[in-house]
């Protein structure tokens, strides 16, 4: 299997709750290296960018306005199938649904927010990763 890189978002809601560091840890532990990450405050503009894919989703405008609260974490996590095994770390996008032990499971409640964000395949990952990371601010450890 090819190590591959995917993007996550610790959302704000996580941010808030001070679980940070809980979260890293779980992609530590599964294997998964951080091999770049920042703190920043989304813009509207620049969440509506991430997320133009869900533009006509009744739920956009909410999507939009949760990812503004307050800070998020970005980072780029490196690993052999990195995508999919961040999509199993984190479970199902509706907490209530999320498998036992799933991050999501643990530290969200509402599928309106939901604590993490992971890119859904290679390709998106790309985009993703180019919408908050230049070349020069990724250290590849593979
Ligand atoms: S997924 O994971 O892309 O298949 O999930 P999807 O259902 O398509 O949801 C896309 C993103 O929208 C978020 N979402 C919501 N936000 C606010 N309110 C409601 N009701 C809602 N439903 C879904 C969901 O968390 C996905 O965000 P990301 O950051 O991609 O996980």
């Amino acid at each position: 299997m090819a190590i591959e890189q995917t993007f996550s978002i610790v959302k704000p809601d996580a941010v808030g709750k001070n679980v940070i560091g809980e979260i890293y840890s779980r992609f530590e532990k599964a294997g998964l290296k951080i091999v770049a990450a920042k703190m920043v405050h989304l813009s509207a503009d620049k969440a509506g960018e991430f997320y133009a894919e869900h533009r006509e989703r009744p739920f956009f405008n909410d999507l939009v306005g949760f990812m503004t609260s307050g800070p998020i974490m970005v980072q780029v996590l490196e690993g052999e199938n990195a995508v999919a095994l961040n999509r199993d770390l984190m479970g199902a996008t509706n907490p209530k649904e999320a498998a036992a032990g799933t991050i999501r499971a643990d530290f969200a409640e509402e599928v309106s927010a939901n604590a993490v964000h992971g890119s859904d395949s290679p390709e998106s990952a790309r985009r993703e990763i180019g919408i908050f990371f230049s070349a020069d601010e990724i250290f590849s450890r593979s």
